[in-house]
C-alpha cells in the first residue's frame, strides 16, 4: 500500500510543475494513483481491487470487494478530534430568522437520529426513498440518513412539477418520500406537500411520507401514510438509543439516483454507487480548492442537483470541511443578500453560477461597494460556460484581483469535477475550465470518432478512461446508459459537449452539441418541453431551440402549430406555459412562443433545427441550404413572425 508522504503530496499540490508530475503519474498508473487517494477515507474493509473495466457494456468497478459506508468518511472520523466544528451553518431565507450551526457531532447526532426514525418506518437497505425538501439542514440530513441505512436516494429538486415526482417515484419504485409541508423561496412558499400529495395519486408504491414542519401551511395528512418528522423524532428519543450503526455497503452498491434531462425521452436516472463517489468527490473537493480545515466554503447551489449532492452534502463533508448552506434566493430580499452572507459569516471560498453571477451585475456595482468581502480567497463556478465579461466581474468587483475563480466543469454523470484549475496552482485563463484534474483524462473527437491531435482544436469532447467518480449505469435501464454516452464513439464516455482546446491545451466548454439546454445553469432537454407543450389541447406540434439570454445563458423559445388557438394569442401562450409548469415545472416553461402554421421539414420529415435556432438567434440573414426543404416557404412566414 502507499505511503503516507506520497498520499499527501497528491492531495495538496502545490505547484504547476508538480501538478503535471501528478496528472502524468495519475494517467500511467491510474490504479496506484486511485488506490492512494482511496487510503485517505474510512474504510470498514479494504478493496481486493482497484479497478475493472470496458466501455462497451459498460462495466465499470472500483474498488471491487472494499467494504464501507460513506457517512463514516462524512461524520464518524472527525468525532474525536474535530467534532466541535461547525459542519454545516444554515442561513434562512428571511435574514431576519436565526441562523443555526450544526457542528460534526450535532450532525452525526442527528443524521443517526433521523435513520432509526428511517428504520422506524419500515425503510431497509436497498429501498429507494424520494426525497423533495427545502434547502434546510434537514434536507441534508434526510440525504446523509438514507445513506447511513443503505437506502437509496433520489432528490428531486424542489421545482419540480407533481407529474415529474411521479415519473420518477415510479421509474424507482420509491417506498417512501421524505418532504416538508412547504419551502420558502424568497417571497413565495411552495406548497410542497401539497405537490406530493397530487404526485401521490399516481404512486401506488408509495407507503409512508415523512412531513417535516417549515412553513405550517395547512396540509393533508393521510391516516396510515403520513407522519411528521418532528413526532417520528421524539418517539426515537424515547427509544433511547440515539446511536445508529452504519450499514456496511459494498464499493459498488448504489448510493443515489439522480434524475437528469437529455436529448431524447423522459429523465433518466443516473445511478452513482458508495465507494468511486466517495472517493472522486472528496478528492476533486480537496484538490481544486486546495482546501484546508477552517476555511469556510460557501455553495450556493441547490441538494436537489448534483452540485449540491457532491459539492454541499458529501464531497466537503469527507473533508471535514465547514459549509454555509442557504435556503433562499440571491436577490432576496435584496440583491445584495448574497456578498451580506458572505460578510456575515466570512466565507472564504465562494462557488456559485454564471447565471448567478449574471443577475448579480445586473444590479450595479452599488450593491457590492458597501460590503466587507476581504474573506473571500477562493472563487468558484459551474453549470455553465462563464463569459468573459461575468469572469471579470466576479474577478475584480468580488474577488478584488486576489482570488483565483475555479471554473470547474462536470455533470451530473461525471460525479465531480473532471477539467478545472487547481486554486492557486494553475494559472488561469478567462472563460477557460483550463486542464483536467489528475486521473481525469480527455479528448476531443471529430463527428466521426477520431481523435483530434494537436492543440488550437475543436472538437466534441470525450473521456477516454474510467475515474472513480462516474456513472455506473441509468436506473432499470442499463441499456439507455449504453446508447446515450457509450456508442457514439467506440470504447468513449461522451459527454455531449463541444470543446476547444487552445494553443496550450487549455479547455473550453463551448455549450451542449445535443438537444439538451442549460437554462439559468439547469439542464433542458427540448424532447422534454415540447411532449409537454404537446400535450396542450389545441397543439398540433412544436419545437423548441435554445437562445442566447443575457442572464439566463440560454432561454427557451418553442415554435408551436397551433390552428385551433384562442383569437387572443397571449392567452393561448399562457395556457401553454402553464401547460409547461404543470407537467414539468416552472423551470422549463418557455420565454418565447412563437406561433407557425408549419414546422420547417425535410422530405423525409425531420425537422431542420438548425434553421429555427438561427431565427430564434436573430440571425435570418444567412439560413444555409433550405432546399432539400418540403415546403421552403415555411421558412419565409418563420422570419417574419419572428420574436
Ligand atoms: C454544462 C452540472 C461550461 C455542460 C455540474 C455540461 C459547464 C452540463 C460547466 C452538465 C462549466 C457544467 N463550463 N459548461 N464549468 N459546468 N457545464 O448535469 O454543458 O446539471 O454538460 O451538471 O452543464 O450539467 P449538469
Amino acid at each position: 500500500m502507499t505511503n503516507l508522504r506520497y498520499q499527501f503530496k497528491i492531495m495538496k499540490i502545490t505547484s504547476f510543475d508538480q501538478y503535471k508530475q501528478v496528472y502524468k503519474h495519475s494517467v500511467e498508473q491510474p490504479e496506484e494513483f486511485w488506490a492512494g487517494i482511496a487510503e485517505t477515507f474510512q474504510w470498514k474493509k479494504k478493496w481486493d481491487k482497484v479497478l475493472e473495466w470496458n466501455f462497451k457494456e459498460p462495466n465499470v468497478k472500483w474498488f471491487q470487494g472494499g467494504k464501507l459506508n460513506i457517512t463514516e468518511s462524512c461524520l464518524d472520523r472527525h468525532l474525536e478530534k474535530d467534532g466541535d466544528r461547525a459542519a454545516i451553518i444554515w442561513e434562512p431565507n428571511d435574514p431576519k430568522d436565526e441562523h443555526r450551526v450544526l457542528t460534526y457531532k450535532q450532525l452525526h447526532e442527528k443524521v443517526c437520529q433521523f435513520a432509526n426514525v428511517l428504520k422506524n418506518n419500515g425503510a431497509k437497505k436497498g429501498d429507494r426513498i424520494c426525497i423533495y425538501m427545502p434547502m434546510v439542514p434537514e434536507l441534508a440530513i434526510a440525504v446523509l440518513a438514507c445513506a447511513r441505512i443503505g437506502a437509496i436516494h433520489s432528490v428531486v429538486f424542489g421545482g419540480f412539477s407533481a407529474q415529474s415526482i411521479a415519473d420518477r417515484i415510479q421509474d424507482a419504485s420509491c417506498n417512501i418520500v421524505i418532504t416538508a409541508d412547504g419551502s420558502f423561496r424568497g417571497n413565495k412558499e411552495v406548497p410542497l406537500k401539497s405537490i406530493i400529495d397530487d404526485a401521490l395519486v399516481q404512486c401506488p408504491t408509495v407507503e409512508r411520507t415523512i412531513v417535516l414542519t417549515r412553513t405550517r401551511t395547512p396540509v393533508a395528512m393521510i391516516k396510515g401514510r403520513d407522519v411528521w418528522w418532528e413526532d417520528e423524532i421524539k418517539k426515537v428519543e424515547t427509544q433511547g438509543n440515539p446511536s445508529c450503526p452504519a450499514e456496511e455497503m459494498d464499493a459498488e452498491d448504489m448510493l443515489f439516483i439522480l434524475y437528469t434531462s437529455g436529448s431524447t425521452g423522459k429523465p433518466k436516472g443516473v445511478v452513482h454507487t458508495c465507494g468511486g463517489y466517495m472517493v472522486y468527490t472528496g478528492y476533486t473537493f480537496k484538490t481544486a480548492f486546495q482546501y484546508e480545515p477552517g476555511e469556510v466554503y460557501f455553495c450556493t447551489a441547490d441538494i436537489g442537483w448534483i452540485t449540491g449532492h457532491s459539492y454541499i452534502a458529501y464531497g466537503p463533508l469527507t473533508q471535514g470541511a465547514t459549509s454555509v448552506m442557504f435556503e433562499g434566493i440571491p436577490t432576496y430580499p435584496s440583491p445584495g443578500r448574497l456578498w451580506e452572507i458572505v460578510e456575515k459569516f466570512k466565507v472564504n471560498i465562494l462557488y456559485t453560477a454564471p447565471t448567478a453571477i449574471r443577475s448579480l451585475m445586473s444590479f450595479g456595482d452599488d450593491v457590492v461597494k458597501n460590503k466587507d468581502l476581504s474573506s473571500l480567497t477562493k472563487l468558484g463556478s459551474v453549470g455553465e460556460p462563464i463569459n468573459e465579461e461575468a469572469w471579470h466581474w466576479f474577478d475584480e468587483k468580488i474577488g478584488h484581483g486576489n482570488c483565483p475563480i475555479i471554473d470547474t466543469w462536470w455533470q451530473t454523470e461525471t460525479g465531480g469535477f473532471m477539467i478545472s484549475p487547481i486554486a492557486n496552482v494553475t494559472p488561469l485563463k478567462p472563460s477557460f475550465a483550463t486542464l483536467p484534474l489528475p486521473g481525469v483524462q480527455p479528448i476531443l473527437v471529430d463527428e466521426y470518432g477520431k481523435e483530434i491531435e494537436g492543440n488550437g482544436v475543436n472538437g466534441n469532447l470525450c473521456i477516454k478512461f474510467p475515474w472513480p467518480g462516474m456513472l455506473r449505469t441509468t436506473y432499470g435501464d442499463h441499456e439507455r446508459c449504453r446508447t446515450t454516452y457509450f456508442s457514439a464513439y467506440e470504447n468513449l464516455y461522451f459527454t455531449g459537449d463541444g470543446c476547444m482546446r487552445d494553443e496550450n491545451g487549455y479547455y473550453r466548454i463551448t455549450g451542449r452539441v445535443d438537444d439538451v439546454l442549460n437554462v439559468s445553469g439547469h439542464r433542458i432537454g427540448t424532447a422534454e418541453v415540447e411532449n409537454a407543450i404537446n400535450m396542450h389541447s389545441s397543439v398540433v406540434e412544436s419545437a423548441v431551440v435554445g437562445y442566447p439570454h443575457d442572464i439566463k445563458g440560454q432561454g427557451v423559445y418553442a415554435f408551436v402549430v397551433c390552428p385551433n388557438k384562442h383569437e387572443d394569442d397571449e392567452l393561448t401562450r399562457k395556457d401553454i406555459v402553464m401547460t409547461v409548469a404543470r407537467i414539468i415545472g416552472a423551470i422549463a416553461k418557455p420565454d418565447k412562443i412563437q406561433f407557425v402554421s408549419g414546422l420547417p421539414k425535410t422530405r423525409s420529415g425531420k425537422i431542420m433545427r438548425r434553421i429555427l435556432r438561427k431565427v430564434a438567434e436573430g440571425d435570418t440573414s444567412n439560413l444555409g441550404d433550405t432546399s432539400t426543404l418540403l415546403d421552403p416557404a415555411v421558412v419565409d412566414e418563420i422570419k417574419t413572425g419572428a420574436l
